[in-house]
């Protein structure tokens, strides 16, 4: 879907896709590729447009802290964005959206 200079380590992109709305992060190895639902829990900010430090995302609306890692709130466990698994095979970004009800491939 994207060139893979599009989206070098460091930087996000927003993705839409079969109606489902992710935020792609390419964060430093280990972490590499991480795919989230692009909408805040609090109230729905964009998270693609959100600050990234330590494979944690400020949302800009309110400065709520999501780990990419794990999808948790940082102030509060309970509250998590929804993650997806994603991988690189070859040189495409395999997400799977079947918590979402569909399986994509992306190219990078
Ligand atoms: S919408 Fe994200 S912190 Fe409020």
């Amino acid at each position: 879907m994207f060139p893979i200079e599009e989206c070098p380590v460091g930087t996000q992109r927003f993705v839409s896709i079969q109606g489902v709305e992710l935020a792609v992060f390419h964060l430093p190895r280990p972490d590499g590729f991480v795919a989230i639902r692009n909408s805040c829990p609090h109230a729905g900010g964009n998270l693609s447009a959100g600050r990234v430090a330590n494979a944690v995302v400020t949302c800009p609306w309110h400065e709520w802290e999501f780990d990419l890692r794990t999808g948790a709130c940082v102030h509060n466990a309970m509250v998590r964005v929804q993650r997806f698994p994603a991988r690189v095979e070859k040189d495409w970004l395999e997400v799977d959206l079947s918590g979402a009800g569909t399986t994509v491939s992306m190219q990078v």
